[in-house]
């Protein structure tokens, strides 16, 4: 099932740890208009924070979430201490059943960083990177920093959202694409800056 009017949307988030990354991604994915949510739960932080106890084990309870199209993976029993292989399967997983049904999906991952890799790009995430959009899957992905992404993301992202950054390797990519030095590392704890796809930028706070 293709689906070629498909616009997609790639949201990366990035940011100093404690700034409000997650808090504005589960703001996000309260407000977003789509038909399927896939959370990438690595650490279990998604179902406790948001007090949910209904999380996906196991291939059955992935089944058993894909009915309601509310899908909260987590990867600790499947794959012990194998997140980056978790997130493979969950890549592919994800792309696989939007494929089999019309509308919009989004695949959320929240601190990208710490399971997937800069330099290698596994073949499911590139997947959803690069051809998403033909089964209507966005991705609302979370990082430390811009610089701890692949380029394949960096090249497909449609927006960027930023909290504060300081270390200068971490601003680079952000300045590339427009932002301003002096504002993002000015920014305090929960306001960040964001930049849409057609170049224009816009800010905005969060609060826990
Ligand atoms: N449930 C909560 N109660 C109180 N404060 C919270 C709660 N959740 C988050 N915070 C505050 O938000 C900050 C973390 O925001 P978060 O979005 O998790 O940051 P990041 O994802 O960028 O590391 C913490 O430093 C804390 O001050
Ligand atoms: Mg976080």
């Amino acid at each position: 099932m293709h689906q070629y009017d498909h616009e997609p949307k790639k949201i990366v988030v990035c940011g100093k740890s404690g700034f409000g990354k997650t808090i504005f991604c589960y703001r996000f994915l309260r407000a977003a208009k789509y038909d399927c949510f896939f959370i990438f739960d690595h650490d279990g932080q998604f179902a406790f924070r948001n007090g949910i106890r209904d999380v996906a084990f196991s291939d059955e309870a992935l089944e058993t979430h894909w009915k309601r199209r509310y899908v909260i993976f987590n990867p600790s029993e499947m794959f012990p201490g194998r997140t980056a292989v978790a997130f493979e399967y969950f890549c592919e997983w994800a792309y696989h059943k939007s494929g089999t049904v019309p509308g919009k999906k989004l695949l959320f991952a929240d601190e990208n960083q710490k399971y997937t890799d800069t330099k290698n790009i596994s073949p499911a995430f590139s997947t959803n990177i690069e051809t998403g959009r033909h089964v209507g899957l966005d991705l609302l992905l979370a990082t430390l920093a811009f610089n701890r992404i692949h380029n394949a993301v960096h090249g497909q992202a449609t927006e960027w959202v930023t909290f504060q950054i300081t270390t200068e390797r971490q601003l680079k990519p952000l300045l590339e694409i427009g932002f301003d030095k002096e504002e993002v590392i000015n920014l305090p704890k929960f306001h960040y800056v964001g930049r849409t796809d057609r170049g224009e930028f816009y800010k905005g706070t969060v609060s826990p």
